[in-house]
Parts: structure tokens; sequence; C-alpha cells
């Protein structure tokens, strides 16, 4: 018996915002956000309407109808973001009580752009043994909030949008359909590299208002762009051989493959690394920006939308993020 995804769903806010909408805050302008990201928009959150909890319910909502569950049918959450709506208690229960599910176990996964394949991993544990009979996993994040939107941010802030994805899965009887394998790593060495230090319980709020520093930004999210582009190309590379040789499977075999929406640059480069053709990879950064743990599984619900995944395609899943952590999930639709 292997998990399956029964149903896929995603949400979006409604406000789009333009590189030319960026320019006007910031000293940036839409060539140079489109030759080094690809991005032309993403989607904020509408203040007082979407929270990342409110987004991964709708996403949620709409995966359970398309796989014709109700809540009542869910085991176990899983809930993957970098942006809860609050500190504790992370999101997972939020979801339990916004749905209306009976009082079941809600994990919340912490490990940021990885988080819905590292999910995913979890959840296909709880399938396979036998200890959850639907599970339902969520990525949702709402960056737009908490990034620097003066052109000291522009390195970081041109790059993410908010937005969630949902999926439930199952089980199938099958032969060779479903989860196939994943594969996760990390490697913590570089977690300053992509990382929000601030505040903390290294650096507490109360400590840094005593500070009054206005040098410190460390409430915003900081990347070291370069570093994280040279060692995303490798691990994605890596990642996705790993799961294709465990399965002895090769390139020519996947029908799609969705990567974490990164970087459209990153994204071409894996293609071209791994000789893949153009409509082998699905890309939608383009419209939505780097929305973490959100990425996949809205464009997994998008290409399934779209009939980019029919029946028995082999469907390669891959992520590279903060911690550094990355992994791939293989799954025969
Ligand atoms: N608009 C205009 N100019 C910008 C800018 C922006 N939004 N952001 C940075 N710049 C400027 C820099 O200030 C720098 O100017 P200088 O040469 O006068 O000092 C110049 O552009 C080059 O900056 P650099 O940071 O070296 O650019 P880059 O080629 O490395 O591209 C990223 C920056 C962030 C697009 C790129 O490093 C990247 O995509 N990295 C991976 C990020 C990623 O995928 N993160 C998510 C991982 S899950």
């Amino acid at each position: 018996m292997n998990s399956i995804i029964l149903g896929t769903g995603r949400y979006l806010p409604s406000n789009v915002v333009t590189n030319h909408d960026l320019a006007q805050r910031m000293d940036t302008n839409h060539e140079w956000i489109v030759e080094r990201t690809g991005i032309h928009e993403r989607r904020f959150a509408i203040p007082g309407v979407d929270t990342t909890a409110s987004m991964g319910t709708e996403a949620a909502k709409r995966a359970l109808d398309a796989a014709g569950l109700s809540p009542h049918d869910v085991d176990l959450i899983l809930f993957a973001t970098l942006s809860p709506d609050y500190y504790f208690p992370g999101p997972g229960v939020q979801l339990q009580h916004n749905l209306g599910c009976r009082t079941i176990g809600a994990i919340d996964i912490r490990n940021q752009c990885s988080g819905f394949v590292y999910a995913l991993s979890i959840a296909d544990q709880y399938l396979r043994n036998g200890a959850a009979n639907h599970v339902l996993v969520v990525g949702s994040e709402l960056h737009s909030g908490g990034l620097d939107m003066s052109t000291r941010g522009r390195n970081v802030s041109v790059i993410f949008g908010d937005g969630a994805g949902a999926v439930v899965l199952g089980r199938t009887d099958e032969p060779g359909r479903g989860l196939l394998s994943t594969h996760l790593h990390s490697q913590g060495e570089h977690a300053e590299e992509l990382a929000l230090l601030g505040p903390s319980t290294r650096d507490w709020i109360p400590e840094i208002i005593q500070r009054n520093d206005p040098e410190d930004v460390s409430y915003f999210p900081r990347m070291n762009g370069n570093f994280v582009f040279k060692h995303a190309v490798v691990r994605f590379a890596e990642v996705i051989e790993e799961a294709l040789t465990s399965n002895q499977l090769s390139t020519s075999d996947l029908r799609l493959l969705i990567p974490h929406q990164a970087n459209l640059r990153i994204a071409q480069f894996i293609q071209q690394k791994l000789g893949l053709r153009e409509d082998q990879v699905y890309n939608n950064i383009m419209r939505y920006g780097n929305t973490t743990a959100a990425s996949i599984p809205i464009a997994l619900s998008e290409a399934f939308d779209e009939g980019r995944i029919q029946k028995g395609d082999l469907l390669m899943m891959a992520a590279f993020g903060s911690g550094f952590t990355w992994g791939s999930a293989l799954m025969r639709w």
C-alpha cells in the first residue's frame, strides 16, 4: 500500500503586486527583478482578511472538496510554514478548529522552503503504517508584512510572495502507484545564510527595544543570495538524482518536475543540468514569487488543474531552502 494524493487545493490572495508597484516603494525595477529571478508579480495578503491560517484553511477546504472528503475524514494535520499567525501555538491547531475536524493531531513543520516535502515524508509514514487513513498536508505563508520594503531590503523583498497550497493523502493498493520515496537532508552550518534572527529566545523583544539601535534590522529576513544560489543548484540536482537512482528510474521517465519555486534561474539551471525538456518542468514563480512552504502545493494544484499530470505519470517534487534543508518526493500519480 502506497500513499497517494487524493485532492489538491490552493488559495492566493486577490491582491496582485507587480514589480512596478515595488519600484514605487524601493530603488528597484522590473527588468532587474525579471532578469535575476524571473518574477513578474506576486500576491500580498490583504491585512485583516488573509492570515497564514486562513489561507491554509481555504486551500485545505478546496483540497478536501477535490478529494470528495469532509474534515471529519481527516486523521492528521501537517502544517508547514515559516510565518505562523502566532509565535505559538503553531497554525496546525487553527486549521483543526477552522475546518471543524475531530480532535486529531496537528503537527507544525518548521523546515522553511522544504517544509512541504518534509511534511509529505511524515504523512507517508503515518499512512504506510496504518496510523492514519487520511492526512491533510498544508503549506501556507504570509511574508509580505515582515519584509523590509525599503531599498535596504530589496535583495530579499522582491522575491517573496504570499499564498497557500494543500493536499489530502490517502492509500492506494494499485501496484506501482503513489509515493515511491522521499529523501530529506539538512546542513545547519549554513543556518544564518538565510534566516530571520530576531526576535528570538537569543534576543528577546525587551532587549531589542532596550538597545534602541536603528541599525538593528534583525527582525527582517537576511539572505546571502549568491551563497544560497550556489548551494541550491547543487542540492536540487543531487536530491532529484538520489530519488531517481533509488527507484531505478531516470530523468527521461519523469513526466513533471515541480521544483520549489525559489527563483526561475535556479529552476532553469537544474533543468539544463539534468537534461530535462521545458515541458518536464513546472514553473509559476513568474506570477506568485517565492511562497516558501506553499510553493510546491500551489504549483502542484495548478499543474493538476491544467492537466499537466495524469494518472500514471511520474512526478518529482524537490525543494531547497533555509536551514539549509532540502529534499525530494517521487510519486507515480
Ligand atoms: N533591484 C535592483 N538592484 C538590486 C536589487 C533589486 N531588487 N537587489 C540587489 N540589487 C543590486 C545590489 O545592490 C548589487 O548592486 P551593486 O553591484 O551596486 O552592489 C547588485 O544588484 C548585484 O547584487 P547581488 O546580490 O550580487 O545580485 P545577484 O546576482 O546575486 O542576485 C539574487 C541576487 C537574490 C536574485 C540571487 O542571489 C538569488 O536569486 N539567490 C538565490 C535566492 C533564493 O533563491 N532564495 C530563496 C531560496 S529558497
